[in-house]
């Protein structure tokens, strides 16, 4: 396998630390640096999974510290930092407080990582993606965001648990935000090629569509202090890896759109071919004119997020 030279994870809370140990485990890397702002979290838990290369064998060097100077030269920057919701909360309620960390982090990688590919996890995840390249100045195929991976693998779990099936067996694609507008598309799952609408009444599919919508904020009222991170983390690594091995999968991921599914200057979640130099393209599906709507209604919320943005103390160097 391609292996990358050095993938930083910044942000070492549940997500940070079990993407970190995902990545040392996948052996993708020769470095994997954790870093967040509290003293002693990111330098013990990269020691802790450092610990775990001699029974599980890889040979990855993973490192922590509180220094965004750490993460220079970095080929793959994945960011995880800023606050997870609790209970109650909409993923845009951390809008104001997430842009002002984020804004930080691309800054230091316009100074010390210009040629890295950046992953952006934290919420709400298509506007963050936005502002993290336009603050950073990357070009737009190297700062995209986790956001279609982990719904669909959300939407994909269910159905397979409603058919009794192997969840692996499941494909299809949520696309839109990652949030209560996602669009998971009927039209385009199936079951090892047998459409979904022929397995499952319409009621049945509805009721899974609404538990994929409510996916992350199921999880949040169980945990009730945090929010998931197992699943997330399975999704971001499935994106790291495709981009060190330059793989061409076609995946859903927020992407900065530039006149695809008619839209412009907003970043959502598309179907891309992803490779080492990070989107390749967008690949326009078809939708039905459900769809359609229900995938503009999304951008309308993205392009409402942006505005407050744009308005607010984390403006600056132009959310546009
Ligand atoms: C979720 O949906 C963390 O946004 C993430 O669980």
């Amino acid at each position: 396998m391609n292996r990358l030279g050095k993938i930083a994870v910044l942000g070492a809370g549940n997500i940070g630390g079990s993407l970190a140990q995902r990545l040392a485990e996948m052996n993708v890397a020769r470095e994997v640096v954790l870093v967040d702002i509290i003293d002693g979290l990111p330098q013990g838990k990269a020691l802790d999974i450092q610990q775990s290369a001699p029974i599980l064998g890889f040979t990855t060097h993973v490192t922590g510290s509180t220094s965004l100077e750490a993460i220079a030269g970095s080929d793959v920057v994945v960011e995880t930092a800023g606050l997870a919701r609790k209970p109650g909360m909409s993923r845009s309620d951390l809008l104001e407080k997430n842009a002002a960390i984020v804004r930080g982090h691309a800054e230091a990688v316009r100074a010390s990582a210009r040629e890295a590919i950046v992953i952006v996890v934290t919420n709400p995840v298509d506007v963050m993606t936005h502002y993290f390249r336009a603050v950073s100045g990357l070009p737009a195929p190297r700062v995209f965001g986790e956001s279609g991976t982990l719904d669909t693998a959300r939407f994909r779990t269910f159905v397979a648990e409603a058919l009794g099936v192997a969840p692996r067996d499941v494909t299809g694609f949520v696309l839109g935000t990652h949030g209560d507008t996602m669009v998971p598309i009927l039209s385009l799952t199936s079951v090892s090629g047998v459409p979904l609408a022929r397995l499952l009444p319409a009621d049945r599919i509805a009721q899974i569509v609404q538990r994929t919508k409510q996916g992350g904020g199921e999880i949040v009222n169980l945990l009730k202090t945090g929010s998931a991170f197992y699943a997330p983390t399975a999704s971001q690594a499935e994106l790291v890896h495709a981009v060190a091995t330059d793989a061409h999968r076609l995946l859903p991921v927020a992407a900065h759109l530039n006149g695809e599914f008619g839209e412009r200057n907003v970043t959502i979640g598309v179907p891309v071919v992803l490779g080492r130099a990070g989107v390749e393209r967008v690949v326009e599906v078809d939708l039905t004119p459900e769809e359609r709507a229900a995938f503009v209604a999304s951008v309308h919320a993205v392009r409402e997020d942006l505005a407050i943005l744009a308005k607010g103390p984390a403006a600056g160097s132009s959310a546009a």
